[in-house]
């Protein structure tokens, strides 16, 4: 239902999107994780016809985002990051306006319906400038489903509201999932990983990786970081001893002891007593460290960085 096949967007010199290739099967609701000026925005920007890529294409439910531009507009509803508002509209108002530049004839109807999805429905006579933050973005919602699209793509819809209406938000993007096809934003790791069928991890305009938020997890869990405390040793000492173990990748000073990052899937445990051991220290303490799904995102996203 949507294909991304290495889109890039460049703004002057600056590549913000660097050939990123995605799909979202029919009903699937995958996320676009990122920190901040990652590029989601741009690539949304990019698969909703507002802005054309650099290189590279894509397809929203068979149509090609440049070529058939109208035809995917007609299919796709969009969040953006920041909603448009007109202050002194009604939220059914608002929300039949879109219907209308949409070109839904009996709009009153649809409009009913969606309001009803959002469960803005008993507010449908309020003036959107009387909504709070959390309402207000579901009044975005509203005004992106109001032409039942077959691809929504939703820009950090719960960014900036309280917690109770983060959970409504999420609770309404999950419904979606069930006839729609979402992409959805956040750099909140928990929430994509709540939300989402599938997670696409994205930094610096390029995917670092992607996957169901089990097989991430598999992926880059095992075994790849443990904790050591040796007898007499700091970081560079350890650094000195355990350096050039094979699957060894970075050593960092943690508490009394360090943390030893290695590639994925490799137990390097008999290896460290062994050297330890032969040196003259003493190993005093020795754990696999269990990662969330939030370390590994900021252990990526650090990586990245640095
Ligand atoms: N119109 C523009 N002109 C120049 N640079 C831009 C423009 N829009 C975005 N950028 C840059 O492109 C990069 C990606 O921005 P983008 O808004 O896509 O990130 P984002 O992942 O949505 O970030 P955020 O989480 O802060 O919304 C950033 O470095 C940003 O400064
Ligand atoms: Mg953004």
């Amino acid at each position: 239902m949507i294909e991304v096949n290495q889109l890039s967007k460049r703004y002057g010199n600056f590549l913000a999107v660097d050939s990123i290739s995605f799909e979202a099967q029919p009903g699937e609701i995958v996320g676009l994780l990122g920190p901040n000026g990652a590029g989601k925005t741009t690539t949304m920007r990019m698969l909703t016809g507002f802005m054309p890529p650099s290189s590279g294409t894509a397809k929203l439910a068979g149509f090609d985002i440049f070529e058939d531009s109208m035809e995917v507009r007609k299919r796709v509803g969009y969040l953006p990051e920041r909603v448009p508002i007109y202050p002194d509209m009604t939220v059914q108002g608002y929300v039949t306006f879109w219907a209308q530049l949409r070109g839904i004839r009996n709009a009153r109807k649809q409009v009913d319906a969606v309001l009803q999805v959002v469960n803005l429905y008993e507010r449908r006579k309020t003036l959107v400038r009387n909504l709070s933050k959390g309402m207000r973005q579901r009044l975005g919602l509203a005004q992106a489903l109001v032409h039942d699209p077959q691809v929504v793509i939703l820009d950090e819809p719960t960014i900036g509201i309280d917690p109770q209406q983060v959970i409504e938000v999420r609770e309404s993007v999950h419904a979606l999932g069930e006839k729609h096809t979402v992409l959805f934003s956040t750099h909140i790791l928990s929430e994509a990983e709540q939300v989402c069928d599938r997670v696409v991890i994205i930094n610096r305009g390029k995917i670092v990786a992607q996957g169901t938020p089990a097989t991430l997890r598999k992926q880059l869990q095992p075994g790849t970081h443990i904790y050591v405390q040796i007898g007499g040793a700091n970081a560079t000492t350890a650094q000195k001893l355990l350096g050039d173990l094979r699957g060894v990748e970075r050593i960092e000073a943690q508490g009394d002891g360090f943390t030893v990052r290695t590639k994925p899937n490799m137990d390097i445990r008999a290896d460290v007593s062994q050297r330890v051991v032969q040196a003259g220290y003493t190993l005093l303490e020795m754990r696999p460290v269990a990662m969330t799904l939030e370390d590994i995102f900021l252990d990526i996203v650090g990586r990245e960085q640095a």
